[in-house]
């Protein structure tokens, strides 16, 4: 595996793939890996005829009272890591490399920002969506792989890629889990011990929605109300929101008639954490 640090060079290999006759696939990353991202990286690796890797934990999308500067990072683990799974390039880029101090440019996508992180984190989304932009840019690839953890973040890609007729497939994955159902995070690892056990209450919480769903409950509010009492039954979560979403416009339902995502934030501690359920009704 190779490490590519500057742009010129990324773009040159992955022009000289695609002169070739060769397909990329793209997984992007802030690193810090845990199994949930080398899941993304073994479908990358199935679907395209060469794997590249970004580690680049992106200034944008943090608001100045985030972790920006606290964000876990060890580059060497990461790099073992994605040699293991066997990536083909590991593209990781300094800040000045990708924010010259002459930067000025961003990608706004408008409607499907604008809910549940959108609201708690307002300037999130737009990061997301330059860097996402500039990575697609010099990487060139023909598939990237997202989680579906991050479920706004990858309708909010798949939004820009289809506005700017952008030719990448946008893939999602499903969440990987801990045992105890946890969905995997790179900011797990913030979580104090009895932090970590009022958590399970996330997964737990989007389990008994799925039940009720299940059973045929249509009604949005009577099911949120069960997810926050199971969430409120522990002291160390603060609720951002919880909240039932149309599936592809992420705009609130009342009723559940088309496909919806369950989509948690929760404060455990300084810990922000989210998680969701994707209900498709046929
Ligand atoms: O999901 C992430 O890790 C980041 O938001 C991404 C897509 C790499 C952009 O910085």
């Amino acid at each position: 595996m190779k490490v590519i640090k500057t742009i010129k060079e990324m773009k040159e290999w992955s022009s000289s793939v695609r002169q070739a006759g060769k397909t990329i696939a793209f997984v992007p990353t802030m690193g810090f890996f845990h199994e949930g991202h080398l899941s993304l990286m073994r479908e990358g690796r199935r679907r395209g005829d060469l794997l590249i890797v970004s580690l680049f934990v992106n200034p944008t999308q943090f608001s100045p009272n985030e972790d920006f500067k606290n964000y876990p990072r060890d580059f060497e683990r990461d790099r073992k890591m994605t040699e293991e799974v066997g990536v083909d390039i590991l593209f990781a880029p300094e800040v000045i490399e990708m924010y010259p101090p002459d930067h000025q440019t961003s990608v706004r996508v408008e409607k499907v920002t604008q809910n549940l992180c959108g609201k708690s984190r307002p300037i999130h989304f737009q990061g997301v969506t330059t860097v996402v932009m500039m990575l697609f840019e010099i990487v060139m690839p023909h598939v990237a792989i997202f989680g579906e953890k991050d479920y706004q973040q990858l309708v909010t890609v798949q939004q820009m890629v289809r506005d700017l007729h952008m030719g990448v497939e946008v893939v999602g994955m499903p969440t990987v889990r801990e045992a105890d159902g946890l969905a995997m995070s790179s900011r797990n690892t913030y979580l104090l011990p009895e932090e970590r056990k009022a958590a399970r209450s996330l997964h737990q919480s989007l389990q008994r929605a799925k039940e009720l769903l299940q059973k045929g409950e249509r009604n949005a509010d009577r099911i949120i109300h069960e997810v926050r009492e199971i969430l409120q039954s522990e002291s160390l979560v603060r609720i951002d929101y919880a909240q039932i979403c149309d599936a592809n416009t992420l705009q609130d339902v009342d009723r559940i008639e088309r496909d919806v995502v369950v989509a948690l934030a929760a404060f455990l501690g300084k810990t922000r954490l989210i998680d969701n359920l994707i209900y498709r009704i046929f």
